[in-house]
């Protein structure tokens, strides 16, 4: 090699490795703006109906041209999210027709005859109608989803002093209302077994009950607000019900929480109980009431574990690289085709760890007490830090506290840096992130990678400021 050659790559090296920082930021304002662009184009895309959420664009291999009840929720949050944030009248409105659409667009899901009867119906036709092939079904984190965005809506309507549209368009005391609707059938319902997340298991499962106990406590303070109280109490009386079982999927042996219990149908190959629906279940369902929050010593432990096998299991992730890449679970046998591949990792996943961490430092700064136990010990040892006393408070031991926020902090740069790192060119993100080679595989434009990505760098933003 030539001496300028050499000159100019080393200088190159010595870019990437020391100006990371700053390319990620400066890509994440450019993906910000891509990464909202792509997602917009999955709702009601042409020939569809209004306020369709297609999971994808993709129409084959896969074939994920359906509005899912659950990416379509999840993907609502963010338009939710920017609704609350948005500056201008005219940005303001178009983001409240979108959120308007989805909900005449669910008025239809719900009214229409399902195969499985109910609100736990798990993906339409884009024309509204119900697809009727075989699936596993019902699903019912959906309705919890669907109930947990509109009542979060409602709740700015209602600071907005909008009541009237709460009232017409979102919640009445009538049981086939929008909100309530999906709120008498979580709480009827949250003792049965249904299809977990990725719909192949049948059980109770971790993620579905996180937000359906969220969706009814958030729906019992609508209830209440509107004066429907008969109504608020059975909602509570539900919520605080399941906290009490919830407490179940805590495995003292593994020290994990474990994804299912109850499984009683569906793929059972899942043997390690270990599954990021988890660390999706806490982001989705933290009620700000310390159950199974971000800053529950048996989530971290959890987070941690995850990461441990995913790190080893996939060979992209020893490729010097920062961050981890994230997988659903580390048995996955769908390569974003069929199920008799081998599993790969996830955006979403890896995006929901970013903020995951970005979420647990927001926690700390918020409670200004760190508590390491046993259980959360082998977590903060795995960032480095090793030798903390049990009880940390901002103030008395300013250096160790702040020592750990940066640490979690710079943890969830890693995953974005990887998200970076695995995009196609201009930041286009698939399903999934081949575990040898680390292009992106499966399902084209996915909705909820954009989704989620996008709703990590809001958490990371609200940090930052
Ligand atoms: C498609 C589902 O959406 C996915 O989660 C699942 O792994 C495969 N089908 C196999 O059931
Ligand atoms: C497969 C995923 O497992 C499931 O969670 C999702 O709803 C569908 N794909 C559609 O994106």
């Amino acid at each position: 090699m030539g001496y300028r050659k050499f000159i100019l790559l080393s200088f190159v090296c010595f870019s990437i490795t020391h100006l990371s920082a700053g390319d990620l930021n400066s890509w994440l304002v450019e993906q910000s703006g891509f990464a909202f662009d792509r997602l917009k184009q999955n709702i009601s895309p042409a020939g569809t109906s209004k306020g369709v959420v297609v999971a994808s664009p993709s129409k084959k291999d896969p074939d994920y041209f359906y509005h899912w009840v659950r990416d379509a929720a999840i993907t609502m949050e963010v338009v939710c999210t920017r609704y609350l944030r948005a500056t201008s009248s005219s940005e303001k409105n178009q983001l409240e027709r979108m959120l308007f659409d989805f909900a005449d667009f669910s008025l239809k899901n719900q009214s229409v005859t399902t195969p499985s009867g109910g609100p736990g119906e798990p993906k339409f036709h884009t024309d509204g109608s119900s697809f009727v092939g075989p699936w596993g079904r019902p699903q019912d984190d959906g309705p919890a989803l669907r109930a947990l965005l509109f009542t979060r809506f409602a709740k700015i309507l209602l600071m907005e002093g909008r009541e009237d549209v709460v009232r017409r368009r979102l919640y009445q005391a009538k049981s086939d209302s929008l909100i309530k609707f999906d709120l008498e059938y979580v709480a009827q319902n949250w003792k049965e077994t249904s299809f977990d997340l990725w719909e192949e298991v049948k059980g109770h499962h971790f993620f579905t009950a996180m937000v359906q106990r969220r969706a009814l406590s958030e729906g019992a303070w609508l209830a209440e607000k509107l004066g429907d109280h008969g109504a608020a109490e059975w909602y509570r009386k539900q919520a605080t019900q399941m906290g009490t079982l919830m407490t179940r999927f805590w495995n003292v042996g593994k020290r994990q929480i474990d994804a299912t219990i109850n499984w009683d149908g569906g793929v059972n190959y899942k043997t390690s109980g270990l599954d990021s629906a988890v660390v999706l279940g806490v982001l989705h369902g933290d009620l700000g009431d310390g159950l199974f929050g971000v800053g529950d010593d048996r989530v971290m432990a959890t987070v941690n574990k995850l990461e441990s096998v995913f790190e080893v299991i996939y060979p992209v992730n020893k490729n010097g690289q920062p961050g981890i890449a994230i997988g659903r679970y580390p048995e996955d046998r769908y390569d974003g085709y069929a199920t008799h591949g081998e599993g790969n990792p996830w955006v979403i996943n890896t995006a929901a760890l970013a903020e995951f961490y970005h979420r647990l430092a927001t926690h700390y700064l918020h409670t200004q007490h760190i508590s390491v136990t046993e259980i959360n010990r082998p977590f903060f040892q795995s960032l480095g830090l090793t030798d903390l006393q049990a009880e940390i408070g901002a103030t008395r031991d300013q250096k160790t506290f702040k020592e750990v926020i940066s640490s979690l902090t710079e943890k969830a740069d890693q995953f974005l840096s990887r998200v970076k790192y695995h995009a196609a060119d201009g930041g286009v993100l698939s399903e999934q992130i081949n575990r040898h080679s680390g292009y992106m595989q499966g399902a084209l434009d996915l909705t909820w990678s954009y989704g989620a990505l996008l709703s990590a760098m809001d958490h990371r933003t609200r940090l930052k400021n």
